[in-house]
């Protein structure tokens, strides 16, 4: 018997992660961390149309992931987080995924919210990635080689960190060291600056602005209608969008297996609808 599997069967804690990934990115991140984090045992929740948001008290820490969206953390998420039962100093870590570098308060403001709830954020962590949102692509904007060596480098001993500090406390007894969740002084800047004045509810849906179906390419598959995370598309029988409802998240855009849907500026071009060849690479789950 190796000591891997001693260590299994003494140890038996478990973590959550709630996580929100609109292309795939974030989720792959979160099952990479599942897999690194030794001895305890991590499961993972979509909160994408969740019904029921599980117990809690069944977990011993919780993960919060998402994407950035417009330098900050998307509204989904917020919404999700603010509807969790307040705890009492029950351990948390954050990750944020972003494709340009600039995530201004995503990471910030998600610890904060975090913390609202009553959880004890240890720490968190701000991965580069493929960029998603298919403007940028169009700009030429976020590297489809992100993360480089060096990101990956600190994405592993972000992840070391973690499953030291975990393993020190739930074993030893040890205490918990809060790690200084580290955003940057660019990202602060942007924060300040260009993040407090962009970053709205609504902004992210005015960018995008109106939605449009190409009748010729559409098969009516339904595909974007059941994948949208606000129920913004009903199909009749070609999908018709509630600007009310829609947050401008790029997931119908990003997912048509027919590219049927376009923008007034955005038409076939820039998609991102799952993690690309080299983000599965480096972020290989056995
Ligand atoms: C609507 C939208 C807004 C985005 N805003 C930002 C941003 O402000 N800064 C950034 O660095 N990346 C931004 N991105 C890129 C994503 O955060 C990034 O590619 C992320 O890894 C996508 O994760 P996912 O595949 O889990 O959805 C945005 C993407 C979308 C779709
Ligand atoms: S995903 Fe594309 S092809 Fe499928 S119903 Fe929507 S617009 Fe039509
Ligand atoms: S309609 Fe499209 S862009 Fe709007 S919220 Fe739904 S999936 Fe996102």
């Amino acid at each position: 018997m190796d000591s891997n599997h001693i260590l299994k069967e003494t140890v038996s804690k478990k973590g959550l992660i709630f996580y929100y990934s609109g292309s795939g990115n974030t989720k792959l991140a979160c099952e990479y961390i599942s897999q690194n984090v030794h001895n305890i045992q991590l499961e993972l929740c979509n909160i994408v149309k969740i019904n029921e948001i599980p117990d809690l008290d069944l977990y011993d820490f919780i993960g919060f992931a998402t994407f950035t969206d417009f330098f900050g953390q998307p509204f989904l998420f917020k919404d999700f987080i603010n509807k969790l039962p307040i705890q009492k100093e029950k351990m948390a870590f954050i990750l944020i995924t972003h494709g340009s570098g600039m995530f201004g308060n995503a990471l910030r403001h998600l610890s904060k919210r975090v913390r609202k709830r009553g959880f004890k954020v240890i720490t968190g962590f701000a991965l580069l990635t493929p960029e998603s949102y298919p403007p940028a692509n169009v700009r030429g904007i976020g590297d489809v080689n992100n993360p480089k060596e060096k990101h990956m480098e600190r994405f592993d001993n972000f992840i070391s960190d973690l499953s030291e500090d975990l393993n020190n406390y739930f074993r030893n007894g040890g205490e918990i060291r809060k790690r200084s969740i580290n955003t940057g002084l660019f990202n602060t800047l942007i924060g300040f600056t260009i993040g407090n004045l962009m970053h709205s509810s609504t902004r992210a849906r005015k960018d995008m602005g109106e939605k449009f179906v190409d009748e010729t390419l559409c098969k009516e598959c339904g595909r974007c209608a059941k994948g949208c995370p606000y129920d913004a598309i009903t199909l009749n029988p070609k999908p018709q969008f509630d600007m009310t409802k829609c947050y401008g998240c790029w997931y119908c855009y990003n997912h048509c297996p027919e590219k049927a849907i376009y923008t007034e500026k955005f038409r076939g071009v820039g998609h991102y609808p799952r993690p690309n060849d080299q983000l599965r690479e480096k972020l290989i789950v056995s």
